[in-house]
């Protein structure tokens, strides 16, 4: 996930951004502080949040066709893991990949160094025999950074994260990474797909309240870090599923016409009955959309797999 080294001054930056723009928005890395990181875990435990278990029973069914894709003519690479998280869903293949006397390293790479520093920690207990090797960079630098190096690449962008991209986003990304890569390279992405839309609605409106809980954290973030005072009950949680588009939204919607007060720059800030702040996209795909992407990235799908609903799937491509 991608929980940051922030400082108060991009938070107060983002959301004088975001509060000027119409309709209001903030960005959904602000969901990422240590609740919004332990509230994610619970979320991705939830019986509706189906994404996390499709990707692992992908990862488990496939991982000896992957390592047949990623460790081609016996040749050594460095898995580049962008967004590692806590890497849970990685660790079926590192634990195979290991078994198999794979000749390899790992790289998770992530903004956060706190977020590195505990998933070395816990590799280094469950997998001490594995080559790690953390980046603690932005995506993009670490990219740009590992141009120069001679080894063979495998990236790896997993769990849908690609989801919370915008269209314009995700093509600039998958753009910048095809460049980066040379012959034999490997880049797998985790898709959540277009399905039917109540399981997606479900998804991030779950019945205990989960989702709801990650969405206002936000605003407990914005309370604590910006003195603002917000009242958490005069706001609702409000996702958005386009079956058509695939985009899934969410909101907050204020209840009333209220001016919240923010201490660090003595200013308050207007919202409208029912006006609504901006806080995530959620990017559902299908084939003909992916395809398009790597398209346009000058990628090649090499191989879809899917889990056994065809809820979610990984695709794995080559420059
Ligand atoms: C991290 N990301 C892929 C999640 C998603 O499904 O968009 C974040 C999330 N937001 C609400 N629930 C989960």
């Amino acid at each position: 996930m991608i929980s940051t080294d922030i400082q108060f001054a991009d938070v107060a930056q983002a959301v004088e951004e975001g509060f000027s723009k119409q309709p209001k928005r903030l960005p959904s890395w602000l969901f990422y502080d240590e609740t919004g990181d332990k509230i994610f875990q619970e979320i991705m435990r939830m019986p509706e949040y189906y994404l996390t278990a499709c990707e692992h029973e992908i990862l488990q069914m496939q991982k000896d066709k992957l390592l047949k894709y990623f460790f081609q003519s016996g040749t050594q690479f460095n898995l580049v893991e962008l967004g590692a998280g806590d890497g849970f869903k990685t660790e079926v293949l590192l634990k195979h990949f290991l078994k198999e006397r794979t000749d390899f390293e790992y790289s998770p790479v992530d903004v956060s160094s706190n977020v590195l520093a505990q998933l070395s920690e816990r590799l280094i207990l469950t997998l001490p025999e594995l080559v790690v090797k953390p980046i603690n960079k932005n995506y993009f630098e670490a990219i740009d950074e590992m141009n120069d190096d001679e080894i063979r690449k495998v990236f790896l962008f997993l769990g849908a994260n690609i989801g919370n991209m915008i269209a314009s986003e995700a093509s600039h990304f998958t753009r910048k990474i095809g460049k980066a890569m040379k012959r034999g390279d490997l880049l797998m992405i985790g898709f959540d797909l277009k399905k039917d839309p109540r399981l997606i609605q479900a998804a991030y409106d779950d019945a205990h309240g989960i989702t709801r809980s990650f969405n206002l954290n936000l605003l407990v973030r914005l309370n604590r870090e910006l003195g603002a005072q917000f009242l958490l009950d005069q706001f609702s949680h409000y996702p958005f599923y386009n079956p058509e588009s695939g985009l899934a939204s969410s909101y907050l919607i204020s209840k009333l016409d209220q001016n919240v007060y923010f201490e660090a720059c003595d200013k308050y800030v207007h919202f409208d009955r029912w006006e609504m702040i901006h806080t995530e996209v959620s990017q559902k795909y299908d084939l003909e959309m992916i395809e398009s992407l790597a398209d346009a990235s000058g990628l090649t799908v090499v191989e879809v797999f899917y889990d056994c609903k065809h809820y979610f799937c990984d695709v794995l491509m080559r420059r």
